[in-house]
Parts: C-alpha cells; structure tokens; sequence
C-alpha cells in the first residue's frame, strides 16, 4: 500500500533536503570553518598515510639522513594539524547543529501558535509535544553529524584511493569490484533507515503521549485503581520504541559487518595480488605496507559512512515531519477591518457546522440574534451545541453554512486580532500560566496594566481577599495549570482577567458548575457585575443563575427548539419548563434529603 508514497519520496526528499539546507544558510561562514576542518582532518590522515612508504623505504632500506632528520616532525606537525581541523569540525558543526534545533524548535512553536482549534483536535498532545523535543533534535542530527562524516570520512576514502592509485594503479583497480558490493549495501540500507525512522518518530509521540496524559490525570489514575493498565499500555509503547531502536542497531551493525567483511576480502585480495610474479617484482616493502594501511584506514570510514545513511534518513524522515506541520494553513485571517470596541450586537444565521471528521454536525440552523448589552442565557443537554455555538464567535472553528455577524459586519471581514479583542471568555475549565498571579490576570494583551488596575480586576472578581492570603500576594507563583488553588479561585482569577480586559462582548461556558454554593455566590456576584452593559452568551447548568437573562434559547441537538424569556418559556410548559420542574423538584428533594 507505500508503493505509491516510495516514489514521491524520492522528490520530497531533494526538497526537503534543499529546505534543511536552508537552516544552515545563515551559519555558512562557520560552515566553511567546518569544512576546512574537516578537509584538514582528512587530509592529514591521508598524508600521514603517505609517509609510509618513505618510512619504511628510506629510514630503513636506504637510512637516507635527511629523512631520518625530519620524519619526527612531519608527523608531529601533522598530527597537531590534524588535532586543529577536527577542533575546527567539532566546534562548527556543534554550533550549526544547536542552532538548527533552535530555530526549527521556534518555527514549530510559531507554526502551533497559528494553527486553528481543529488541530489540536487531530492528534494527542503528546505527538506535539514529541515534535518539538525528540522530532528537532533528529533533524539537527541529520544536518550536521552525518554532513560531519559524509565529508571527513568521504575524502578519507578519496585521498586514500588516490594515494593507493598513485602507489599501484594496478591493485587499486583490482579492488574495484568490491564497489558494486558496498553499493547494493548502502542502498538496502538506506532504505531500511527511512521506513524505520518514521515509525520510530510516531512511537516517540506515543511515548511522551503517554507520559504526558498519566502525568495530567494522576488523580483519575489513583481513583480507578489504573495504574497496571496504564503501566501495561506504556510497557506497550516502549517495547515498540525499544523494538524499532533495535531493529536501527542491528541494521546499523548488519551494515558494518558486512563492510568489514568485503574489507577483509580486498585485503586478501591485495596479497593474493600483490604476491603473483610480475607485480611482486615492482613492488617496495613501503608500497606493499602503504597499500595495506590504506586499505586498513578506508575501512572505519566505509563503516561510518554507511552509518551516515541512518542518521540522514532518520534526519530526513524527521525533517519531512516538520516542514509538514511548518506548511499547513494557518488561521483564516483575511479580514482588514479593525476595530475598538463594537457595539456588540450579534447575529447568527442558519448556521451549520460540522466537526472536521464527525459523522453528524454539530449545529444545524441556528439562529439567534442578542442585542448590545442584553444577557442570552443558552441551555440544553449535554451534547447539544452550546459550547459550539459559542466557540465560532471568536472563530475557533468556522460555519460549515450560514453566517454570522457582528455589529451587522461578518466575522471574517475583522482581522481575528480585532476580533478577539472584543471578547472575554471564562470557561468550566481554566487554564492557569506558570507565572504570578498578577501576570495571570494581566495576562497576554493585557500585560501593560498597573498594579492597581490588576487589583481592582481582582477585587471585582471577589478574588483579592484570597489573593491577599497567598505567600506572596498578587506576586505568587502559581505553578502550571495553577493546581495550589481551588477550583472556585482559579473561576475568580478567570473573572478578574476577564473584568481587566473589560471586553463589550462576554462568554461564560459553564464558568459556575464545577463550583460550591459559597464560591458560587461569590463567583455570581462577580458574574452579575461582570455582565452589566455587555452583550453575554451564558452557558448555565443551574437554571437559577439565568432566571433574570434578557432572552433563553434551548438547544436540542444543534437546534433552537425554545426562545424566549424565563417567565414566557415557563408559560409555554416545554423543555425548558420541563427542565425547570426537574431542576426545582432536584433542589426541594436535596433541601429536605433524603432519610
Ligand atoms: N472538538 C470536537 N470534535 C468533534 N466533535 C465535537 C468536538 N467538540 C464537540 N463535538 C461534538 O459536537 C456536539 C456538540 O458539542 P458541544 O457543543 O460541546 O455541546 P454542549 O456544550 O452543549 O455540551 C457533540 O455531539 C460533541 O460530541
Ligand atoms: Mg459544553
């Protein structure tokens, strides 16, 4: 079923291959630095290896003075040449290699800050999260520790067949037909690299997935008694990682095995040779020896070139990954027109929306118009379409048919910027940063704001006289997601960035059911406040917080079934009244409990 998707490789990859280039542009005059070194690296072996034959020849055979003189400081001199070119190597490629992982780590990061709601719905956060840890450190491997040995052990290899060449012309070709071999190898295994590579990426994704999700929901772990089915799915995942690891090794070992092994026969080869009458007469005690050092110094680098071949197939397939994600369309966000403050006069009409991959929409047909500064109270089951209908104002996810306006204007003739700054959100779930409390609340946009702006957002929002309890006041850290405090001050901190942004248009979902009766009270009145003279879509479990909205629309199945006032849907004796008794008669019987 990959046939298809082997031949497009073959043209992703050049691209790709030019793309990553493009990362290293930027370094080239360190890149050259590199180069020079690695050259000098190799070059340096090679003209050590060269000395051979002199050595043996005139130190030995001919005792030439001159030679015996000077022999310890050429190989000196060579040596600390070479210590300087692979210094010049390592230092480089190191640098461009930490940089590539930087910048590629800021362009997925960028890319995750412009992509749209659905996204984050495609795949576990752990594979996003793996994306930025494991997937960029491949792609920097790739650039710079295979480009590293491509060049060193490349031109080992090249000055070491010339100098064999040079040395006898007529061994070295010989040893020619152990090039088909080595090139059946390389190809085999280059392929067997890139299939694994992508697996192993996607199983590092499911990996920190894992870890990730056991990590957030450690008290559902405890509860439920999950820890062996959660240690048994993990076990799963990393038995599969340290599988396709193993399988890298072996073909990385398989490869140099055989390498050794062909490497083994041309050396045989060269003393069956070299040992046949007419060559043997031509041949010095120092050519016959610098054949074999050579030979013997192109093998390490045959190895380690064919080890190349991981490393940039890994490097590739990761790269590949990447540029995807870097390539998707971002936000729709077409829009020019910037504004203020709207008035805050919403419509929708007949909208329709359908998930991405759902079987059945979410929303059919809704139309609903709220007035600037009037309270719309949305109820209805669970799976209705509330938080839908909701989440498409500040565009999280566009209508599938239908419009919507705002101030008479469509959504998406205001820049999103524009838009979102007219609307302030508190949901069921907060989402606390790891920073201070008071850059919690001053959160985003809203940084600039004074001290004393911050605690009167905080003293509308009843939260202050929490805040002032606290280590540290405004000025304490709350950890990542904010679990030090309680579900009704993390609602609080929400309102209070919510009243700082002083937006005219309001969004509660659900802002009070995960809460006590006290907080409640102190989070409704807050509410109550927050509410005055902005338009309001409230989104209430509890009936009794929106008895006094301007208008209640009762969704069922991604329709308005109901519209009206509290008092004109009671009279009608529908859903909504249906749902009233229920609430009411809930209420009386956990007032007077049960015996
Ligand atoms: N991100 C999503 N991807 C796919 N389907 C979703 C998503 N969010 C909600 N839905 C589906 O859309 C419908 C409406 O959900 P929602 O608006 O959250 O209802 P409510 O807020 O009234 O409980 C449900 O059937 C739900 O399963
Ligand atoms: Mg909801």
């Amino acid at each position: 079923m990959n046939t298809n998707a082997g031949d497009g490789h073959k043209v992703g990859s050049w691209a790709t291959y030019r793309r990553l280039l493009g990362y290293t542009r930027r370094h080239w005059p360190i890149a050259v630095l590199a180069v020079i070194g690695m050259i000098v690296d190799a070059s340096a072996l090679t003209g050590f290896t060269s000395l051979i034959k002199p050595m043996l020849d005139n130190l030995f055979t001919a005792r030439d003075p001159h030679t015996i003189f000077w022999m310890p400081f050429w190989i000196v001199g060579i040596f600390s040449l070479r210590g300087l070119g692979a210094f010049m190597e390592n230092y480089g490629t190191s640098l461009i290699g930490l940089n590539v992982v930087q910048q590629m780590r800021m362009d997925i990061f960028d890319a995750y800050l412009r992509m749209p709601s659905s996204f984050f719905n495609r795949e576990s956060s752990g594979h996003q999260i793996a994306r930025v840890t494991y997937t960029c450190e491949q792609v920097s491997n790739a650039s710079t520790q295979a480009v590293k040995v491509a060049i060193t052990d490349g031109l080992t290899v090249i000055g070491m067949v010339g100098l064999m060449l040079w040395t006898s012309a007529f061994l070295t070709l010989a040893l020619l037909i152990m090039v088909p071999v080595v090139t059946i190898v390389v190809t085999y295994i280059s392929r067997r690299y890139r299939r694994i590579g992508k697996k192993v990426q996607n199983v590092m994704g499911r990996v920190t997935g894992s870890v990730d999700e056991v990590v957030n929901g450690q008290r559902e772990v405890k509860i439920y008694g999950a820890q062996r089915n959660e240690r048994d799915r993990f076990e799963d995942v990393t038995q599969t990682a340290r599988r396709l690891n193993m399988k890298v090794a072996i073909t990385s070992s398989l490869s140099s095995a055989t390498v050794q092994t062909v490497a083994a026969g041309s050396l045989a080869l060269i003393i069956f040779m070299a040992t046949r009458k007419p060559i043997i007469d031509t041949l010095t005690p120092g050519s016959f020896t610098t054949m074999l050092i050579a030979m013997g110094a192109i093998l390490p680098s045959l190895k380690r070139l064919t080890g190349v071949q991981a490393g940039i197939q890994r490097g590739v397939a990761a790269a590949e990954e990447l540029f995807e994600i870097m390539d998707m369309p971002p936000e729709a966000d077409t829009g020019s027109q910037n504004i203020s403050r709207c008035q805050g006069e919403i419509r929708y009409t007949d909208v329709h929306m359908r998930y991405p991959g759902a079987h059945v929409p979410a929303l059919r047909g809704i139309d609903l118009h709220c007035k600037p500064g009037t309270v719309t109270a949305l109820v209805g089951r669970s799976g209705s379409g509330k938080s839908t209908l909701v989440s498409m104002l500040p565009r999280f996810y566009e209508p599938s048919a239908g419009h919507i306006e705002l101030d008479g204007r469509p959504l998406d003739d205001f820049t999103l910027a524009a838009l979102r700054r007219q609307i302030a959100w508190v949901g069921q779930r907060v989402v606390l940063f790891n920073d201070t409390v008071a850059n919690n609340i001053a959160y985003g946009e809203l940084a600039g704001a004074s001290e004393q702006e911050t605690i009167a957002a905080a003293e509308a929002a009843n939260a202050m006289e929490f805040i002032r309890e606290l280590p540290n006041g405004l000025h304490t850290v709350i950890g990542q997601g904010g679990n030090q405090l309680s579900g009704g001050q993390r609602q609080r901190i929400a309102i209070a960035r919510a009243v700082l942004k002083n937006a005219p248009i309001l969004i509660l979902d659900e802002a009070t059911s995960a809460l006590d009766t006290e907080s409640e009270r102190l989070i409704q009145q807050a509410l109550n406040r927050l509410m005055r003279d902005r338009t309001t879509l409230v989104i209430a479990h509890r009936l009794s917080t929106i008895e006094h909205a301007h208008q209640i629309a009762v969704l069922d199945q991604g329709r308005v079934i109901e519209q009206g006032t509290h008092e004109q849907l009671l009279a009608r004796g529908g859903t909504y009244a249906a749902l009233h008794r229920m609430q009411f008669h809930d209420h009386d019987s956990a007032l007077t409990g049960t015996d």
